[in-house]
This record gives C-alpha cells, structure tokens and sequence, in this order.
C-alpha cells in the first residue's frame, strides 16, 4: 500500500483569488495557468494498520502544521476509513513563499495516495480532491496551459488543458527575492480581501472578459496579448490585496525593481512579461529566445538572491517504484 508521485507547481497568468464557497474551498473566479517543468515536489504515500496516526515529513523535517489539510486530502481520496498513513515529502524550491508549493503538494499527494490503494481515480475527480485543499493545486493535474473553470452553486471546478508545451514553448524564468514564508496565508488573505477591498466585487465582474482574453491568445499563440491581459490581471489581483484592511502587501523592494526589469527588457525587444502571486517572487514569463537575457537581468537586480528557470512541463503523475 505504498506508492510515489511527482508534481509542479504552477504559475497563474490569469488568477485565482477569492472562494465562494469557503468549506468546500471552491475558488470564485476561473483561471488559467501554466504548469513548469524544473521545480518539483515528490509524495510517498504509504498506508498501514501498524501506523497509530497520520505523519508528514518534508525534506526530511517532520512538519505537523500542514498534517491536518493532509489528512483531510487522503480520506477524500482513499476514504475516512483507510487506514493511516506515513507521507514523505522532498521540495526542490523554497516552501510557502509564493512558488505554488501547496499546489505541487496536493497534486503530487493525490495522485501517489490514489496509486497507494490501487484506485484508478480519473484525473478530473483527483484534480477536485487536490483543489479542496488547495484551490491552485487542482490545475497542476495537468500540463501545460490549463484553464480552471470555477463552475456554479453546487457544482464543483471543471478543467480544460487548453496547449501543451509543444504547442507553444515558454520558459518562466522566476526571481527569488525572499526565501521566507509570506506574512499572511493566500486563503486568509482571500477572505480578508473579499471582506473589506471595496475593489473586490470589480475584480470578479472583470474576469471572465480576462479569461475570454487570455485563452484566445493561447489558441492564436499571441504573445503580447497573453503578456497584456496577464500583467493586468495579475495588478488587479494585487490591488484588490493593498486595499483590503489592514492592508496586504506582498512585494517588497527588489519585486517593484523586477517589474521595472521586465518592463525594459520589453521595450529592448524582448518578448517578456511577469506575474506575481502571494509573495515577493517575480516570475517572467518569456518566449525561450528571449530566456536568457531575461534571466541575466533578474539575476543582476539589487535584492535577488537567486534565479530559477524552467519550461513548461507535464501533469501530476506516479513515479515508478524505486
Ligand atoms: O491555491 P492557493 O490557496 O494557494 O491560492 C493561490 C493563489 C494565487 O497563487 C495567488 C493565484 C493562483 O491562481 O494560483
């Protein structure tokens, strides 16, 4: 009853942020990201009689903090009755701060606990358990760029792979300027934003004209209009967050002079753009001519402490046995 499975994280281009329905972590707005390739996190999952209760370690750190969103995840997957379970987790980049950890987390969690008791579950019903604990993990199922839809009262997420990295090749080239965990959570910043951002009800009227935008310049392979709307859509998330009160401001120094970066290798001819989540890292999304120098130039902005590029990759999926 023990198997293993990789995931990646994925980058947002048109955002997440909001719940509609908290208990079920139903996410209010649909969204479109890209899955990368380079960054990863393992699961091993494995259930047994002999284990008195639930234990998680991660990079070889036993971590009780997330235990409880882990439990919950594997009875959704392999039911309350299962027995417990001993999940062994390793992480190739920083955890918590802005990097879709969670999502490549419960995507890969899923899947190895699903493979652990030899369930076959469909990729759309495990992308559903993993986007209970964590909205964003529920597109790292998938490769490429992948469209969430939100659904509607009781309905649950749906998702749509809308192109492969064959499709149309990317590289994200993603300045690190804090290695630290964010100050405030992104589920507690959500309900601090809905409460109190007098922008809010803006930024869910807005999205679907977003959305409707970005997916036809996937189709069309137009990169200046997918780089327009997501800069957009990725300031209007944060703007929703800087008006909430007391206020929620993720970026720090070295992130505005990342944005500044992009923005003048862009007028040079590079075709670049960035987004940001609920953290400090600044991620540049580029066409791979223009990788390089994209990453020489974050690599030299005051504040960065470290570069990491990847291309886009595949879904959450098992790992051989060792
Ligand atoms: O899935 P969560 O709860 O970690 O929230 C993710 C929120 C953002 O990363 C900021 C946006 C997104 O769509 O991934």
């Amino acid at each position: 009853m023990q198997a293993q499975a990789v995931a990646q994280p994925n980058i947002a281009l048109i955002k997440y942020w909001g719940k509609r329905d908290v208990q079920r972590n139903l996410p209010a707005v649909s969204s479109l990201s890209v899955t990368l390739d380079t960054l990863w996190t393992t699961m091993s999952v494995e259930f047994s009689a002999a284990f008195p209760d639930d234990s998680l370690t991660l990079n070889k750190e036993p971590v009780a903090k997330l235990l409880p969103r882990v439990s919950a995840c594997l009875d959704r997957v392999a039911g309350s009755e299962r027995h417990r379970a001993r999940v062994i987790s390793e992480c190739n980049f920083p955890i918590a701060a802005g990097l879709a950890s969670s999502a490549a987390s419960f995507a890969a969690l899923v899947v190895a606990a699903d493979a652990a008791v030899g369930g076959e579950g469909d990729r759309l019903t495990l992308a559903r358990a993993a986007g209970h604990a964590s909205g964003s993990a529920a597109r790292s199922l998938f490769g490429g760029f992948v469209e969430l839809d939100a659904g509607v009262g009781d309905n649950d997420i749906s998702l749509s792979p809308l192109a492969d990295a064959e499709h149309w090749p990317m590289e994200v080239v993603v300045a690190i300027t804090e290695r630290g965990k964010k100050p405030v959570s992104s589920g507690d910043a959500m309900q601090r934003s809905a409460e109190t951002s007098p922008f809010y009800s803006r930024w869910l009227s807005d999205q679907s004209v977003d959305l409707d935008t970005a997916r036809d310049a996937v189709k069309q392979r137009d990169f200046d209009k997918l780089g327009e709307i997501a800069e957009h859509n990725c300031l209007k998330m944060h703007s929703v967050t800087w008006t909430s009160r007391p206020p929620i401001v993720y970026w720090n120094t070295a992130t505005v002079a990342c944005m500044q970066a992009v923005r003048e290798l862009r007028g040079q001819g590079a075709a670049v753009f960035f987004t940001i989540d609920a953290g400090p890292q600044v991620k540049a999304v580029c066409l791979p001519e223009s990788a390089d120098r994209v990453a020489e130039a974050l690599g030299n902005v005051p504040g960065v402490v470290q570069v990491m590029r990847s291309g886009l990759g595949r879904g959450a999926r098992r790992l051989a046995a060792a």
